[in-house]
Formats: C-alpha cells, structure tokens, sequence
C-alpha cells in the first residue's frame, strides 16, 4: 500500500518534474474578478485568530484600503478551499495567488529550509529573525524562485511544544507514542531520536485523529494547540520550545513578475508593513493562548526543569548531524550553531 509519507514524496517529484513547465506555461495567468480587478487568492489553514490568520486578513484589509480598485484579495481561513499541500501545487499551478505554507512543508523541494526544523537549533524567535534577517537568511527567501515559488517575507507562528496522553517530562516518556508530524524528514528523524513512532499527517486530520486514538500525540504552537483545540483531546502539553514553527508568504514568481510595477510595488510595501506586525505580535498570540489553555482545566503544562531540557537537547542532537551536510555549511553556518568544528 502507499502510506502517507511515499505517497508524498511521489507527489513531490511529479511536482518538481511539472514545476518549470507550469511556470512557464501560467506565468501570465492573474485571478481576474467580474469588474476586471486582479483576485490575489489566499487559502492557508489555520484560523482567523492566529498569527497567520491575522496577517492574512491584515493584508487583505491593506489591499482593499490602498489598491481596492484594482485589486482584491480573496482570504480562505482554516482550510477551507484546501490543505497546505495542494496549496503549494495550486500555486505552481496558477489557482491561487499567495500562499504561507509552514518552511516544514517545502521540505519535498529543498534540502535548505530544514535548517528551520531541527531540533533546539534556535532557542527563541529572536534568534530564528536574526537568522532569517542575514544575507543567508534573506537569500533563502529565493532558493525556490527557480522551481515555481518566490518568497517574499517570513512569517512567524512561534516555538513548538510537546502533546500527548501522558506527562512527557523526559524523552524516555515519548518512547512508543505515536506522533503526528509535519512533511518533514527532520521532524521524523527528531521523533525516532525519542524512540516514538512518527507519522506525517495533514493539520486538517490532527484533531480527529488524536480524538480517535489515531495518533497518541503530536507537536504544535501554544497558538495551534489552542485555535485547532487539540487540548481538548489530550491531557497534557511539556512546554518544550524543542523547534520554530514559521511560514514562508509566497507567490509564484512568473505572475508576480507580471503585475504592473506599481502594484507590485504597493504590494511589496504592503508585506513589508504586515510582517513587521506579525512578528512583532506572534509571541504574545503564543502567550495569550498558553494562558487559555491552562484555564480551560483540560490539559495540564508541564515545565521540565533545567536537567530534564537537557535530556531532551541530548537525545534530538544528533539529528542536527543526519542533516547538516544536506543543509549545507554556508546555511549552517549562519545559524546559532556556527561554522562546523
Ligand atoms: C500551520 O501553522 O500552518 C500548520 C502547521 C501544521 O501543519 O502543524
């Protein structure tokens, strides 16, 4: 049988193969409305009040406010027109115009934005910006541009935490639960570190999926955790900070390249304005959704002490190693973890 995972990576490499050709072939195709205004379409999936759900209506709001009649942007909130997936391959395909995928879910098309995934490479979201505001942190917003997708600004949702059916203070609590995780070969690689069992699922499928006992457990944001209400279906959270979860606003380079330059340039300083705000407001998201969680008394947080994080950070380590050469030192190197030894 195809598992999720294979059939993935089949879809990955039938997406690549077609990519350039799409490209090429829709590159000139807007989303146009009855009265001739350009539809940028916008699907992702989490919900309206988190931080990608409040950039996306904020762009909207921008766009309306500023080119209202030439352009109109079109939001689609918590997966309702599709799953991060097709996204992706819409995109490449022209049936929509921007997208804001996790860096996770790229992983399919390049080995470089796995940097993001690795486990407590960076300790907190400053330090995710400050990589990502260096020459090698900014270069990287173009690595697709080639295969289909241009990114324009990265995006933070927050740290990752830990989920599941019991108190997981140590690793050795994760051994034998199984784990939703993203599309991502680091992410499986962390979860057997831990002796757990991965399995790459659609965010759409979390919540039913814990509530039928199809997966025991699973990693997301405060902010996540809260808006998907994935406490509600299991007991406890270990606020582990292990990994960033963040996106990556993308368009496909041929349509955008097409847009008249004083749109694109309204737009491009549109972006700018609203990551500003997105990164500036996607800890408190986090913050205030922690909080939430603990009052609804149906999950409980642990806080591993200082000698229970390190078990943690000893345990997923090594994975940084399985990756590295394929991340490359340039991009490594830029990173918190510094030049190899
Ligand atoms: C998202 O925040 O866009 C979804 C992340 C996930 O799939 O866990």
């Amino acid at each position: 049988m195809f598992g999720y995972h294979a059939k993935m990576r089949c879809r990955g490499y039938i997406l690549i193969a077609m990519l350039s050709l799409a490209s090429l072939l829709l590159a000139g195709c807007q989303g146009s409305s009855d009265d001739d205004r350009i539809v940028l379409k916008f699907p992702h999936v989490t919900a309206p009040g988190t931080p990608k759900g409040q950039g996306a209506e904020r762009l909207r709001e921008l766009i309306a406010e500023r080119l209202g009649d030439r352009v109109v942007m079109e939001v689609y909130p918590s997966g309702q027109l599709m799953n991060e997936d097709d996204a992706i391959e819409m995109l490449a395909f022209g049936e929509v115009q921007m997208i804001a995928p996790s860096l996770s879910k790229f992983d399919r098309l390049t080995r470089k934005y796995q940097v993001f995934d690795l486990p407590f490479l960076f300790p907190d979201l400053e330090a995710v910006e400050a990589f990502q505001q260096s020459s090698v942190g900014q270069d990287l917003l173009g690595e697709l541009s080639r295969k289909g997708f241009l990114g324009l600004a990265y995006w933070h949702n927050g740290m990752k935490q830990f989920g599941g059916p019991v108190p997981m203070r140590r690793p050795e609590d994760a051994a034998g639960l199984k784990f939703r995780i993203m599309e991502s070969d680091v992410l499986e690689a962390q979860i057997l570190a831990m002796k757990a069992n991965p399995q790459k699922m659609a965010f759409g499928e979390v919540y039913q999926a814990l509530q039928t006992g199809a997966i025991d457990a699973q990693e997301n944001t405060w902010s996540n955790n809260y808006s998907q209400k994935f406490f509600e279906v299991q007991p406890w959270f270990t606020e582990s900070n292990h990994g960033y979860l963040g996106y990556l606003l993308t368009v496909n380079p041929g349509q955008w390249k097409k847009l008249p330059a004083d749109i694109r340039l309204e737009l491009e300083q549109i972006i700018a304005e609203v990551t500003a705000e997105v990164n500036a407001n996607a800890a408190a998201f986090n913050i205030k959704d922690r909080a939430r969680i603990l009052e609804s008394g149906q999950s409980q947080i642990i806080e591993p002490s200082v000698e229970e994080m390190d078990a943690w950070r000893r345990v997923m380590r090594p994975v940084w190693d399985e990756f590295a050469d394929e991340i490359g030192e340039a991009v490594m190197s830029a990173t918190p973890a510094g030049p190899a030894q």
